[in-house]
């Protein structure tokens, strides 16, 4: 069985939501101590709603492919599901990634919370950190 899905090589090799987006409403940069690979999102929103998404990905491929399809995953969806994606979501939507490579998808779902609290900050609006996954949940990943 190859390593990497059909999905995988297929974001991978062409990424959607690539790019910056200048009057983003909320930004999150993240990377990952172990691998030193970064990955910042971008979040235009509307009414709750996240109306565009961007990404740029300084990382592996399943970086990548991972930031690629959390942003499919999130975009024109409601905050209040955005808030509830989860690494494990990304890699089953992306068919699967290898085991050592799980910590790649971590770092969407970082990136996308960081942005989040962003726009929250941005706008002064209080927000209740239970409704973010807990990162130290993702202790196993980072090693
Ligand atoms: Fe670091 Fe993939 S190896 S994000």
């Amino acid at each position: 069985m190859a390593l990497y899905s059909e999905k995988v090589m297929d974001h991978f090799r062409n990424p959607r939501n690539v790019g910056v987006i200048e009057d983003a409403d909320g930004v999150g940069e993240v990377g990952n101590a172990v691998c030193g690979d970064i990955m910042k999102i971008y979040l235009k929103i509307e009414d709750n709603i996240v109306t565009d998404v961007k990404f740029e990905t300084f990382g592996c491929g399943s970086a990548i492919a991972s930031s690629s399809m959390a942003t499919e995953l999130i975009k024109g969806k409601p905050l209040s599901e955005v808030l509830k994606l989860t690494n494990k979501a990304v890699t089953e939507a992306l068919g699967g990634l290898p085991a050592h490579k799980l910590h790649c998808s971590v770092l969407a779902e970082e990136a996308i919370q960081a942005a989040l609290k962003d726009y929250y900050d941005r706008r002064g609006m209080n927000y209740d950190p239970k409704k973010f996954l807990d990162s130290s949940s993702y202790e196993d990943f980072h090693r």
